[in-house]
């Protein structure tokens, strides 16, 4: 049951800590300053590939595009990120030194399923970071990593998603490690992070008041966008859909650095900006950003490192500090924001107008 939540989604964001200790746990190699992950893939393979290609949907791509940057500048590897539906695997791509990772929390997503198949028909190595054992997906890749969150019931994907961007950190630690781009030191820091994630996610739910207000401030607003770069990008663009799922606002994430170049004609003092500006997000580069929309009245909730000063945004949300994995926490402070303007415009949150828990058509 629902455990007196009034969703499910909102026992789901409240289940994260949980959920996250569970992803951890066992898995932290202190002694190695390295992730303990009990992956079949041959080692040998891992150290030599040169490409990974991630193909994912919805909340999973975004989990993918996070991953994307934990693991190019921890791992030197480059990683292209591809929404499932649009994966192509080309003729004359190098099959042997490509890893494909399916990022699918449910394991039954048709388009994924087939962007799993194509990479295999082209003789790729495939691998899965899902929460579901013994899912379609799983039976077909060469190995799987799970993120063991536990069923999530909402349509919104909430704890599956910081959950899939714990395992790919975990997997970005132990890549890094084992082709000695990471020092055991500096494992030891991203690990020490990871082990503070479910106490920084349980400090923004005790926050829920502040963000509840906020909801209920302009729950009423024209349209919502979020910015962010860097780390915070995916998150952007995860916040803008989890809003427009649920509540059916106009929601739009952007990459901040792109305003400028077409969406700020949008803005109005009728658009909230919701501006990460963490400080592993180049929150200055950001801060300019947020100015050029304050300028033209538009009212901005800023997500900030804790302590930061960010007078010049209208509100503030602090987060912890937490290096990498800082949006990440933030992002749970807009999962909260997206269910308050949801419950406030009386949406049926777990189960929105024309979406599917997990979408096996192609
Ligand atoms: O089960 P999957 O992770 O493969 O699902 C992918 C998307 O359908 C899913 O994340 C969808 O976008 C969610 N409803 C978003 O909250």
């Amino acid at each position: 049951g629902k455990a007196g939540h009034d969703h499910y989604m909102h026992k789901e964001i409240h289940e994260q800590p949980t959920a996250l200790r569970q992803a951890i746990s066992g898995r932290v190699d202190d002694l190695a300053g390295n992730a303990s992950l009990n992956i079949d893939l041959d080692d040998g393979f891992l150290q030599t590939i040169d490409e990974i290609h991630i193909a994912a949907c919805g909340t999973s791509y975004h989990a993918g595009l996070y991953a994307k940057e934990l693991i190019e500048p921890l791992v030197d590897i480059s990683v292209r990120v591809d929404l499932a539906s649009e994966y192509e695997v080309y003729d004359g791509h190098n099959t042997q030194d490509t890893l494909v990772v399916a990022v699918t929390q449910s394991g039954e997503t048709a388009d994924t399923l087939s962007a799993i198949r194509r990479a295999k028909a082209s003789g790729m190595t495939t691998f899965a970071v899902t929460n579901t054992v013994g899912s379609t997906i799983t039976r077909e890749v060469d190995d799987s990593l799970f993120i063991k969150a536990g069923p999530e019931i909402g349509v919104a994907a909430t704890k599956t998603f910081v959950s899939q961007v714990t395992a790919l950190a975990l997997f970005a630690t132990y890549l890094g490690r084992l082709r000695g781009t990471i020092s055991a030191d500096e494992g030891a820091d991203i690990l020490e992070d990871i082990r503070q994630l479910p106490s920084a996610v349980q400090a923004i739910l005790d926050e829920e008041a502040q963000i509840r207000r906020l909801a209920a401030q302009y729950s009423d607003s024209k349209a919502f966008f979020f910015i962010g770069r860097g780390l915070a990008q995916p998150v952007a663009l995860e916040s803008a859909l989890k809003l427009k799922e649920i509540s059916y606002a106009h929601a739009e994430g952007f990459a901040a650095g792109e305003l400028k170049h077409g969406p700020l004609a949008l803005v109005t003092e009728n658009t909230p900006v919701l501006a990460f500006l963490n400080q592993s997000a180049a929150p200055e580069e950001t801060r300019n950003n947020v100015k050029e929309v304050e300028s033209r009245g538009a009212p901005v909730i800023g997500l900030a490192t804790d302590g930061a000063d960010e007078s010049f945004c209208k509100h503030t949300i602090d987060i912890p500090e937490l290096g990498r994995l800082e949006p990440l926490v933030a992002n749970v402070a807009l999962q909260l924001f997206a269910y308050h303007v949801a419950n406030e415009m009386g949406r049926p949150i777990d189960k929105p107008r024309n979406l599917a828990k997990s979408v096996t058509v192609g």
